[in-house]
């Protein structure tokens, strides 16, 4: 998908509820993204990580170029990794449509961010519960999407941190209701509406779909949550 493409169809769609991938059953890869596709995800988040800017090792371009023809919906990588520019190529030619990158790695990301618009993906840039707005000011024009993390990235099942919530309505602020902004860690039916009202119209949610049976029912409700 080009990345105009990815932006029509995440603009004005919110609330955009994103799997992030870190917690689904790996022996059965494919048939989780016709699960999720079938439970009404708007799009796939694949948790990428290197052990080094986040102490965890996930999973590489490889194995998400594995699933990417088995659907159509857009697939979202975050580069929880130290450097983001020597794999970039691997994870355009994996497919992904959105390239998020952390300003903690990159912190003059503008280069990097007009490569990854240059490969045909939309350009994300992320900050760190512990990283100021101001961190990111100067970039807002080189990326599509803001992701505010809140939790500190390496591992899901973490609990929800408020900060992240003025952080959100400070970007919202100064973005605009055009842009797209982004809020990952600990969002559940409790946290999901604070962080929509705070100005956020993409979630990334693990535990809150993964530790349920029935993906159809926890999409929905925490797309319910969003709007009660
Ligand atoms: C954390 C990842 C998140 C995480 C979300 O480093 O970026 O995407 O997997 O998981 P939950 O929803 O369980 O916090
Ligand atoms: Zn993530």
């Amino acid at each position: 998908m080009s990345r105009q493409a990815v932006l029509e169809r995440f603009r004005g769609n919110s609330p955009l509820i994103a799997p992030s991938m870190l917690k689904c059953d790996f022996g059965d890869l494919g048939g989780e993204i016709d699960r999720l596709e079938a439970a009404g995800a708007d799009s796939i988040h694949w948790d990428v990580m290197d052990g080094h800017f986040v102490p965890n090792l996930s999973y590489g371009a490889p194995v998400i170029e594995s699933v990417r023809k088995r659907t159509e919906l857009p697939f979202d990588a975050h580069l929880m990794i130290s450097d983001p520019g020597r794999y970039l190529d691997d994870f355009l030619r994996a497919g992904c449509d959105l390239i998020t990158i952390h300003i903690e790695a990159v912190p003059e990301p503008a280069t990097l961010l007009r490569r990854i618009r240059e490969g045909g993906a939309a350009a994300g840039l992320s900050i760190n519960p512990g990283t100021p707005v101001a961190a990111i000011r100067d970039y807002l024009n080189n990326c599509d999407l803001v992701l505010v993390m809140s939790v500190e990235p390496g591992f899901g099942g973490q609990k929800f941190l408020p900060i992240s919530l003025d952080k959100l309505a400070e970007l919202r602020n100064i973005l605009g209701r055009e842009a797209l902004l982004a809020i990952d860690g600990g969002i559940d039916p409790r946290t999901i509406g604070p962080a929509a009202e705070a100005g956020a119209d993409l979630f990334v949610a693990g535990s809150a779909i993964f530790d349920e049976e029935d993906y159809r029912m926890a999409i929905a409700r925490l797309r319910d949550a969003c709007s009660s």
